[in-house]
């Protein structure tokens, strides 16, 4: 059966130091029946990785090139050297801030599969597109785009993180029958286009102001497989408390 995971995605924050203490403290949370992985400031990666720390370790970005004139760009072999063996994908912010579009996230997915990296693929609307009811149609085309010409064993490597762009960072949460209902379409989604089996042995992560408070309501869902993290992944305590939450 697919996997319980719970996942800290610290964005741009925190001094090394600072990365170092949390890393520690959360490899020592005693979690049950759940992969933690945290998503750490690139540039921290190496050093986290000599820790040698019971917890996988992930990449926020990287460029799907092996190498060449990228410059500020990361190449996955030189991430896989650094210890990392998860990477984010279609992160909103990224496909927002950094104008990220499918076809270029379909061949970031391409490269980080071919490299043996798991992959953690993000998808969800914004306000508006939930406010005209098509945000089945929207995240349903995000995965069509840049995740279903994928083989079926390719697709197996890939957990899917749905992350409604107006929960993110806002405090505002979907609530559990919002989270549930999207979870169960995209499991019907990949159902039709793989197999039932398949589909059951994905990974289907809610991301999106996930907190201690609402956690186990939403964890308690039978599509919602685990969370990704954001703000509450920066302190140790909070953290611990979400991934003891199922
Ligand atoms: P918040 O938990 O801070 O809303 O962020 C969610 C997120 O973007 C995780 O990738």
């Amino acid at each position: 059966m697919r996997k319980h995971i719970v996942a800290g995605n610290w964005k741009m924050n925190l001094s090394e130091q600072e990365a170092i203490e949390l890393a520690k403290e959360v490899a020592e949370m005693r979690v049950e029946n759940t992969e933690i992985v945290i998503f750490p400031p690139a540039i921290f990666i190496p050093t986290l990785s000599k820790l040698n720390l019971n917890l996988k370790i992930g990449a926020q970005n990287f460029f799907p090139k092996d190498n060449g004139a990228f410059t500020g760009e990361i190449s996955i072999n030189q991430l896989k050297e650094a210890g990392v063996t998860y990477v984010l994908v279609g992160h909103s912010e990224r496909r927002t801030i950094l104008k990220e579009d499918n076809t270029f996230l379909k061949e970031k997915v391409n490269a980080a599969l071919e490299k043996n990296l798991h992959v953690v693929f993000c998808c969800g609307e914004e306000l508006a597109i939930r406010e005209q009811g098509t945000e089945n149609e929207f995240v349903k085309n995000q995965l069509n785009e840049s995740l279903f010409h994928l083989t079926q064993e390719q697709i197996q490597n890939v957990t899917i993180a749905y992350e409604p762009i107006w929960a993110i960072g806002t405090g505002l949460t979907a609530s559990s029958a919002q989270a549930e209902a999207m979870h169960l379409f995209i499991r019907e989604t990949l159902s039709s286009k793989y197999t039932t089996e398949i589909a059951a042995g994905i990974s289907i992560l809610y991301g999106g102001s996930c907190n201690p408070t609402n956690a186990k309501e939403l964890f308690a869902c039978p599509n919602v497989d685990g969370g990704l993290i954001g703000g509450a992944a920066l302190k140790s305590a909070d953290f611990n408390s979400i991934a003891n939450s199922f």
